[in-house]
Formats: structure tokens, sequence, C-alpha cells
């Protein structure tokens, strides 16, 4: 296991992520990267969006892979529409360059399929970035995904349709969605957890020390051959134990 963990103070917390990414792009700047909806990777984009507005960096080059969307849903509610608005179109990322999921249940298994044949061939994802579910969830991987799950349709726990509709004031619920797999994360070349607020603390906690289960989808992380980093505000470490969390075998540069 190669897991680090970064504790940001909220201010430089986004800095902090961005620097992650750009250690990628600078690499490679072709460079595959999955990207979350929600809350937690506003700021990141904001400052993403930021700096290639001024012109400081440019992201055009980079290919996207989408990790979950709702199925059936209207176009404004779509995960697709937000990325696109969020980062994609700031960042002036070509609709040839990422890589939709699917959205209609319609054939979703066939889709689905594909999906994930297209993103290994084309190489799969170099850098997987995630949030983390109130559950445990990463992507739609809802409590009960098995290790070795691949890109799928889902039912959403009543727990996450509410988080969703809240996010939409009440004007959507989402009941079922498309997500990438735990295998098909796990196979990224890197993976980034992103978590923020104290709402997330106990989630976060159990899912780096309590034991690694399908109850909390996000412990499989632990189970990940490839490098894997945590990235979480002060607020939501504050129930993590340093010395806890380097006896379990993380890299940890608490500040
Ligand atoms: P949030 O959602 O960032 O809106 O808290 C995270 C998730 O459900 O994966």
């Amino acid at each position: 296991m190669s897991l680090q963990f970064v504790v940001a103070d909220s201010e430089a917390w986004a800095a902090a992520a961005v620097a992650r990414i750009e250690r990628v792009l600078t690499a490679q700047p072709a460079a595959c990267v999955g990207f979350p909806t929600g809350r937690t990777p506003q700021p990141l984009y904001g400052e993403l969006r930021r700096r290639a507005g001024a012109a400081r960096r440019k992201y055009s080059e980079l290919r996207a892979v989408m990790l979950d969307e709702y199925l059936d849903a209207e176009a404004r509610f779509q995960s697709w529409t937000w990325l696109k608005m969020e980062v994609f179109d700031p960042l002036r990322i070509d609709g040839r360059r990422i890589r939709r999921m699917p959205q209609r249940s319609a054939g979703i298994g066939a889709a689905c399929g594909q999906f994930e044949r297209a993103l290994q061939e084309s190489g799969g994802c170099d850098l997987q970035l995630l949030g983390l579910g109130a559950n445990g969830h990463i992507g739609f991987n809802e409590p009960g995904s098995a290790a070795g799950t691949r890109t799928r349709a889902v039912t959403l726990t009543e727990a996450t349709a509410g988080a969703n509709a809240a996010y939409w004031q009440g004007a959507f619920t989402p009941r079922r969605a498309a997500t990438m797999g735990i295998a098909t994360i796990l196979q990224a070349r890197e993976i980034g957890l992103l978590v923020r607020g104290v709402a997330k603390a106990g989630i976060l906690r159990r899912a780096l020390s309590g034991e690694i289960s399908a109850e909390c989808p996000a412990s499989f992380l632990r189970t990940a051959s490839a490098p894997v980093w945590v990235l979480a505000d002060r607020e939501a470490a504050c129930r993590l134990d340093p010395k806890v969390l380097g006896t379990l075998g993380y890299n940890v540069p608490w500040p």
C-alpha cells in the first residue's frame, strides 16, 4: 500500500489539490484525469478555472473521464452538464477529449461495458479524483458494492438520493445512476480522495482505519496497488489520530 495522507487548512486545500493535478500534467500533459461531481471538489474546480482564466496554465491537453452520472435525468441535472460548466468548458477541454458516462437506462448494460472497454483501450486513467460520500461511497458505489465491481447501473440509497436532492434544492431527486466500479477506480495509476468538512470526519476515520469491507466502499482504497493520496481539510481530519495512521502504515506528512 502506498497511501499518503495530507491535511491542509481550508484556504490552502484547493491549491494543494491543484498542485497534485499539476504534478501529473507536468509529467504528462495529455494525462487522463477522472473528475467527480459534488460539493467537495468545488474549491478545486474554482482554482483550476482561476488559473486557466488567468492563462497561467493550459489544461486543454488533458483527457477527462467522468466518474458517474445520473440516469434519465433532465440535461440541467446531469453530472455531464455540471462538469461541463464547472470544469470542461472553462478549462477548454474539447468534448472529443472527454469520456462521458452513459446517461440513459435503455441499453445501460451494454453502454457501461463499452465505457469500461474504451477506458481500458485508451490506456486507462492516470489520476482518478474522488469525493467521499457520507456513507462511505466512492463514485456511486454505495455500501454493499464489492471490490470487483465494474462500471454499471446502480440504485442510490435513500441517504444519497436525499443528499443529492438537497444539492438541487429538492428540484431533482436522483434514484438511478451509472458509476465506475470499485475495480475500475482501483485500476487508475494514481488516486486522489478529496475530503472537506466536519460532516465527513467520522466516515473518513472509518474509511482509513476501520475494517476494509464493502460496507464502507472507500476502505477499498487501502487495497490499491497504485499510489493513493487523501487530501483532507482540518475539519474532515479532526477525528484522525496521526499516530494511529502512522502505525497503519500511512505516510503522514501532518503539518
Ligand atoms: P459531496 O459528495 O462532495 O457533495 O459531499 C461526495 C460524494 O457523495 O461522493
